[in-house]
């Protein structure tokens, strides 16, 4: 069964020892975000703070999403299963999407504030890192937007800072689903766009709002896929709107249809582990209602170096739609990895290789997923013998199988992310960027018994009685890995553990 809201996915996060109550009084200002931080650095359980300085009845939390642990948890897996289990069971859920259905009342409506009695600084949101340009009340949320002359709904995570008590400032880039609404149909229609900040949901939900679906696709029903039920959506009480009814907070309102209503939003550390977002006029968010739990619960991620949870949603979700393309050109893929240490610029593709060059294929082919491919700078094609989810033998395979020449292209002139810490500044202002494929396949002309040299690996390298006979008498020899299970579910695997 999938969890009811947020607060039935942090009894299941308790029961496996992955979240920890914290009763001592926690300061808003940076002190929150500096917890969260430091638990997602450790790996260590998330934080529920129940007692924040200044705001007494409402909670704050975060890195319930920063491992893979915690994402099996959030899809009710066993928390134990292994990387490639938790991501082919994302990949493959969210093949099926399944509707919403709306229900008359919510428990995100439980309290309202409209008109002149909201106040944004009610709300229990933080500072979240030294240096940032203010309150953010929205970093691990998602704003819904209703599509101008279509019934689809967006969803996304992009983060907002408070202005004043009623306006949030809060980027809107053109190659987003919410500017596409925005600069193609509101702005030119004159009409003011209806916006929602969902805060608080169990955790399907909001990760969903970080994947990049597209025009046209609403998340809800990817949202619904992935719990294996369908979202429960309520109506907005001031704007045309639906939003999850058991959401924790809801903050509602407009987007003036000018690009002279403008709200000072930056800097703030981002995804990559440093802070390159400059202050800079941005889209102001005006708010017109606030409906909240009773005893809310404040979600927040104060993002930085990997892994945490912006991270590991990039490493699901961007996962799955870099399959399906890879998938959709019948590209023989046998595994996809972005590794979350490598903060999503990184993706590690396995292939059963048929012809040369195809590397450059899957290479272009990623370079052109929506949002996603702008951030890639890597692509590392490697053979099947490369399990893609262990890094260690990706960095072998590279120290050992990517030739410098024979095995680089270089990509010049290509769209960057304006946030990556190694571009220069002129390089990030303008969104320009290069990138590398590397491939790390045999030559398809190399003779397997000439050319390519035998991997010296414990299962390469001995005959498989000589296998067989070390894993079944391995714990007798006193160690205490269960070589013998391993070897009988998976003597075909070439794992190196
Ligand atoms: C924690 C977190 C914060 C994010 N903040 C922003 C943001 O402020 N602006 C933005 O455009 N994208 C942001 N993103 C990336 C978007 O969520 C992502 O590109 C998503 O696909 C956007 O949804 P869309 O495809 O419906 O436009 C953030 C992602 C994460 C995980």
């Amino acid at each position: 069964m999938a969890y009811r809201d947020l607060r039935d996915f942090l009894d299941a996060l308790e029961r496996h020892g992955e979240l920890i109550r914290i009763k001592d009084e926690v300061d808003w200002d940076m002190e929150a975000g500096g917890i969260i931080r430091l638990a997602c650095q450790l790996n260590a359980p998330a934080p529920l703070m129940e007692n924040i300085k200044d705001y007494p009845g409402q909670r704050m939390m975060g890195g319930y999403f920063s491992n893979y642990r915690k994402a099996a948890i959030a899809i009710g897996l066993d928390p134990d299963s292994d990387r490639a289990t938790v991501l082919d069971a994302y990949h493959q859920r969210i093949k099926h999407p399944i509707k919403p259905i709306i229900v008359n009342r919510g428990a995100c409506q439980e309290n309202v504030i409209t008109g002149d009695e909201v106040n944004l600084f009610d709300i229990v949101s933080p500072m979240p890192h030294d240096g940032d340009a203010g309150r953010y009340i929205a970093t691990w949320q998602f704003i819904a937007t209703p599509d101008y002359d279509t019934d689809w709904i967006n969803w996304g995570m992009y983060r907002q800072m408070i202005q004043n008590e009623r306006i949030l400032g809060g980027l809107v880039m053109p190659m987003q689903d919410i500017g596409y609404q925005f600069y193609t149909k509101y702005l030119p229609n004159k009409k003011p766009m209806p916006w929602a900040t969902v805060i608080g949901t169990e955790p399907i939900t909001t990760i969903v709002s970080a994947a990049p679906y597209g025009i046209g696709r609403s998340e809800v029903d990817w949202a619904g896929g992935l719990r294996l039920e369908p979202v429960e959506l309520v109506k907005c009480v001031t704007q045309p709107l639906y939003v999850p009814a058991n959401a924790e907070f809801i903050i509602e309102g407009y987007v003036n249809p000018t690009l002279e209503d403008r709200a000072y939003e930056g800097p703030w550390g981002e995804y990559s582990g440093y802070r390159t977002s400059p202050r800079a006029p941005r889209t102001a968010f005006h708010v017109t209602a606030i409906t909240y739990r009773n005893n809310p619960i404040h979600t927040h991620s104060p993002l930085g170096v990997p892994v945490d949870d912006s991270h590991m949603a990039f490493a699901i979700l961007c996962r799955s739609d870099m399959l399906n393309v890879l998938e959709d050109n019948a590209i023989p893929v046998l595994g996809l990895h972005v590794p979350p240490e490598m903060v999503g610029h990184t993706v590690v593709v396995s292939i059963k290789k048929p012809q040369s060059n195809l590397a450059n294929l899957i290479a272009s082919l990623l370079f052109g997923t929506k949002n996603t491919g702008m951030a890639i700078r890597d692509v590392i094609v490697c053979d099947e013998d490369v399990d893609v989810y262990d890094l260690d033998q990706v960095l072998h395979v590279l120290a050992t199988k990517w030739h410098p020449r024979r095995g680089t292209t270089f990509y010049d002139n290509q769209v960057g992310m304006p946030l990556t810490p190694y571009l220069s500044m002129e390089e990030r202002i303008w969104g320009k960027s290069a990138r590398n494929v590397y491939d790390c396949t045999w030559p398809l002309d190399w003779s397997p018994t000439r050319d390519i040299p035998v991997r010296s690996s414990f299962w390469d390298i001995y005959s498989e009685r000589v296998i067989e006979g070390v894993c079944h008498q391995w714990q007798r020899l006193g160690y205490k890995e269960d070589m013998k299970k391993v070897w009988e579910t998976g003597k075909k695997l070439v794992s190196w553990e």
